[in-house]
């Protein structure tokens, strides 16, 4: 298993180039499954999650030829409409084929995802949506059967709460229904905008995309198209507070700001030199001592769960104490364990975390206990005095492409120990 070696404290400069979003890639690959004509994606990141997505859909029947960050799919007929748990276990995504597969082909069978590292992450509201849709479901033996021989019809969805994948999979399940389909309480996250500009692209009728009513007028068919996935605004996010933390001066290059504007808006009142030099770039300067800011994270355009444990990580070496209140996930605070053995103070308390700073951080063996727990070990060990040894990082590898090659670019003392 591969390590990463980190010696800290030095001052990040340069620029960062950010790659394509991982989560908005891959419900567009997943898209794929609705056509039997190719679909051409640019901007895929080369990362785990991607490459078990793509085995998951060659099992089914795609043809997934890849040429650099772009990946043309094409899948004449579905051969397997199964999604095994061995895949869906070491991914969750792996469900998103459960909408487009019932929609093409009128069945599916996808492994129930189980608990994960950060929750429970049930998948109950994509299934309530389907049946909603006319989809017949059956579970057993640990798997979803959904059956819909004679195509799904359009309805209302209103969902009991906001679930991103969730919509993105009814979103898809509707393309191809008979009539309107409306869902409401939808996600508004930009991995969702962007999986509806691909299926409009693609000949389907979706209007509202981005606010939290979509509509979705059922079209016979699809056909393929072409399109470049969002930068991946986690990605960008990482960076920006890699940059405060260790008082550097980087650029974030390739991004979309108003994305993340939510984590810019808490550097800022943190302290932080955060500016826009340009319509696709951040630029952040450490400026002399952090201040403590509280964060509650929320659904987009709030701020985001998958960027709280790296601004745990910047909240340790900020004045004063710091709430950190996560409302999305139940148990998202493994970091909270790993930043306290290099020395941060944090008490958590059901679902907050109080971090009392500033204090020194020292370099020490620490776990990655999943992706984005694993990006606030590195930017710790960034800012530790001293050498940090991060186990497992093959979680970090599933979301971030070649993550200490770009910190390397940026000055980062960081080797990969395999
Ligand atoms: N939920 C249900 N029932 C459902 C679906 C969700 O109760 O059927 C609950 C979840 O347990 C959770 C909340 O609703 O408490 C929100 O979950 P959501 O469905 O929105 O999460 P997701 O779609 O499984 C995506 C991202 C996650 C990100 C969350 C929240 C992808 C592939 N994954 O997951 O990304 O944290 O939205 O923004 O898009 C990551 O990249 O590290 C990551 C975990």
């Amino acid at each position: 298993m591969d390590k990463f070696a980190i010696t800290g404290g030095t001052a990040l400069q340069g620029e960062i180039p950010v790659n394509g979003s991982k989560n908005s890639a891959l419900p567009a690959l997943a898209a794929a499954l609705l056509t039997a004509e190719p679909v051409t994606l640019r901007r895929i990141p080369r990362v785990r999650d991607i490459r078990t997505m793509q085995r998951l859909l060659v099992d089914i029947g795609t043809k997934v030829d890849a040429d650099g960050d772009t990946v043309t799919l094409r899948t004449p007929r579905i051969v397997c409409a199964e999604a095994p748990y061995e895949l869906v276990k070491t991914m969750r995504a792996s469900s998103l084929v459960l909408g487009p597969l019932v929609a093409r082909c009128g069945r599916a069978r996808v492994s129930l995802p189980g608990g994960c590292a950060i929750g429970a992450r049930p998948i109950n509201l994509h299934i309530f949506g389907l049946e909603k849709l006319g989809a017949r479901i059956n579970q057993a033996h640990g798997y979803i059967e959904a059956e819909a021989a004679e195509g799904l019809r359009g309805a209302m969805v209103q969902f009991d709460r906001i679930t991103v994948t969730g919509t993105e999979d009814l979103m898809m399940a509707a393309v191809l229904a008979k009539g309107e389909t409306v869902l409401r309480n939808a996600a508004r996250e930009p991995e969702v905008s962007d999986l509806a500009d691909l299926l409009t692209k693609m000949g389907a009728k979706i209007e509202g995309s981005g606010t939290s009513t979509i509509r979705i007028q059922g079209v016979e068919a699809l056909h393929g198209a072409e399109h470049a996935i969002i930068p991946d605004r986690i990605e960008a996010g990482t960076f920006l507070i890699a940059g405060a933390i260790t008082g550097g001066d980087v650029a974030i290059t390739g991004c979309v700001p108003e994305h993340i504007g939510a984590l810019v808006s808490k550097l800022q009142q943190a302290g932080a030199d955060v500016t826009q030099p340009d319509a696709g770039t951040l630029r952040v300067r450490g400026a002399g001592r952090l201040r403590s800011v509280d964060v509650t994270t929320e659904e987009y355009p709030g701020f985001a769960t998958d960027l709280q444990a790296q601004y745990m990580a910047l909240m340790t070496q900020a004045e004063g104490i710091a709430i950190v209140t996560e409302t999305i996930f139940e148990n998202r605070f493994m970091h909270a364990p790993e930043l306290a053995r290099m020395g941060a103070n944090i008490r958590i308390e059901g679902r907050q975390a109080m971090v009392a700073g500033p204090r020194e951080l020292t370099g020490a063996g620490v776990i990655a206990s999943d992706l984005r727990a694993s990006a606030s070990l590195v930017l710790a060990a960034l800012a530790a005095r001293g050498e940090t040894v991060i186990d497992r990082v093959y979680h970090i590898d599933r979301g971030y492409d070649r993550i200490e090659e770009k910190l390397a670019r940026a000055g980062a003392k960081i080797r990969r120990v395999e």
